[in-house]
């Protein structure tokens, strides 16, 4: 065999590494990551870390051609030709090119958090906020991932622990060690599920019910552990849950070996009972009516089907049905004067959601969504749709919204009727308010004291909040007028804007 020398050798090669970079066919994303989609065609002008160099960083909040997310989409898709950025929209799809404005917004809040000032509370000093100024007070430390708070009439307070009590804590905020019992066991299977919500009647006083959502139990023929979501009632005679009944529970079919979304959330309002069930790990479910995953359910508060429910003459529908399309709801509150009912979910990566949740309508969820999965390859291309409904506000990227509660009180007048939304990842709280149908304001109060898993508002109009790690512990925010002599100098401005 012969052998080429090394001049035409060297030649081949060069021909080859021409022909193949200058011809080579347009190179295929698809199943590629946002993450590795922009280090093949973004970096090299906006910078690896997206902190700029041949053109603008993408990281720093400033947006010359527009800061909505669809200006950005529209930036990537059509390009600015002018100023020398071509248009993606023939080599990245939809959904890729939403898969960026995601990843975009990431770095946009992680940087944004590495220099925002947001009020941090701290116990022993005053918060100042647009309208009001407030404190931290420490109530109830030594619990165990609380993850719901009630009040009852005498000034006592019960909360669940996500590994299974209910816990009552005294007048004086002091934790009872004894646990109520005789309470049904929730199963505690991982970071999701457990026991969940606790919700008193609105006629406590008069009837005594006391309302629980939890993980309930079975078992599948392979005797594996399979659950779901399940609402119990029953009243407490000093420290015995006694007169049980089961409000709901899902058909053993619906049960599975997810431990994953369970959602969930009570709300009561004019004889019903509301509570959510997330999509328990499974993409179908919530667009399947006959499922009762990634759906809010409206009852009769004993548990009965309403006759005006919207699925109650489909044969193929749980009658339970009030709404669905939700992924993982864990935020739901009713307006006592409107009736109208806001519901907060989480979303995958990025789309959380704050939804005005209606009769019979489609949420959306997988179809239609703002979020990607937490991989960077997208879900839908489609973030609206026909017949589906838009939530109020997305969060991309996600705060884990937890705990939801309309502020009604006078010890802060001014957020009178305002939404309160906590939330987990973030470590938030937002304040929203809501004017016809939408939100026409939106303020993190709070940010900083542990991840907020619940909200309420106490029966004096203070704020209550169960906040978990950092330690976990019941803490109130007290108007700070309360405090007159640490009042000195409430600013005007808003000490944080959004
Ligand atoms: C060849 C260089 C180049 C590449 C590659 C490039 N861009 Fe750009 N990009 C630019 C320039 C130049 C501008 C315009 C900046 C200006 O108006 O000052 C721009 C603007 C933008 C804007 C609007 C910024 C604003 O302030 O409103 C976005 C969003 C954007 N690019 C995203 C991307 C994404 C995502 C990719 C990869 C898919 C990408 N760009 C690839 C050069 C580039």
């Amino acid at each position: 065999m012969k052998h080429k020398n090394s001049l035409s050798q060297l030649l081949q090669f060069t021909a080859i590494y021409l022909i193949l970079t200058t011809t080579s066919p347009a190179q295929d994303f698809s199943g590629m990551r946002a993450e590795e989609i922009y280090q093949n065609l973004c970096a090299t002008c906006h910078g690896a870390e997206f902190e700029g160099g041949l053109a603008g960083s993408l990281a720093d909040g400033e947006w010359i051609h527009g800061n909505s997310d669809e200006q950005i989409q529209h930036s990537i898709t059509d390009g600015i030709p002018d100023k020398g950025m071509e248009a993606f929209g023939d080599v990245l799809t939809v959904s890729q090119v939403r898969g960026l404005v995601v990843l975009i917004r990431e770095r946009e809040q992680e940087e944004h958090y590495r220099t925002a000032t947001y009020p941090v509370p701290d116990p022993e000093n005053v918060t100042r906020t647009r309208y009001h100024a407030y404190r931290v007070e420490i109530l109830t430390e030594g619990l165990h991932t609380p993850w719901a708070v009630a009040f009852l009439p005498d000034g006592r307070k019960l909360v669940t622990e996500r590994s299974g009590p209910l816990r009552i804590i005294d007048a004086d905020n002091r934790l009872d060690p004894e646990p109520v019992e005789g309470i049904p066991q929730a199963v505690f299977n991982g970071p999701e599920g457990g026991m969940m919500d606790v919700a008193l009647h609105p006629d406590f006083e008069k009837n005594g019910w006391i309302y629980l959502a939890l993980v309930d139990g079975l078992r599948d023929e392979n005797g594996d552990s399979i659950t779901e979501t399940a609402v119990v009632r029953g009243r407490i005679d000093g420290h015995r849950w006694v007169d049980q009944e089961w409000i709901y529970k899902a058909d053993p079919k619906s049960y599975t070996r997810s431990g994953a979304h369970y959602g969930t959330r009570i709300a009561f309002d004019n004889g019903y009972i509301y509570f959510a069930i997330g999509q328990r790990g499974d993409r179908d479910d919530p667009q399947d009516l006959s499922s009762p995953n990634g759906k809010i359910f409206r009852l009769y508060d004993d548990g009965r089907i309403p006759e005006d429910n919207p699925f109650v003459d489909d044969p193929n529908a749980l009658a339970g049905i009030w709404s669905y399309g939700h992924r993982n709801p864990q935020g739901l509150t009713i307006d006592e004067e409107t009736h109208d009912l806001y519901e907060t979910e989480h979303g995958a990566r990025g789309g959380d959601e704050f939804n005005l949740i209606l009769k019979g309508r489609n949420y959306g969820w997988p179809v239609i969504t703002h979020g990607m999965n937490y991989n960077g390859t997208p879900i839908t291309p489609y973030t609206e749709m026909e017949g589906m409904e838009q939530p109020l506000v997305h969060w991309t990227p996600s705060i884990a919204p937890c705990g939801l509660d309309q502020y009604r009180g006078t010890a802060f007048p001014q957020w009178d009727g305002d939404i309160l939304a906590g939330s987990l990842r973030a470590q938030e709280l937002h304040r929203l308010r809501v004017r016809d149908g939408t939100v026409v304001e939106e303020e993190v109060i709070l940010k900083g004291i542990g991840r907020v898993r619940d909200v309420r508002i106490g029966p004096e109009g203070y704020i209550y909040l169960l906040t978990n790690t950092d330690p976990d512990r019941l803490v109130r925010l007290l108007p700070a007028d309360v405090y007159k002599h640490q009042l000195e100098d409430i600013s005007k401005e808003p000490a944080n804007k959004m």
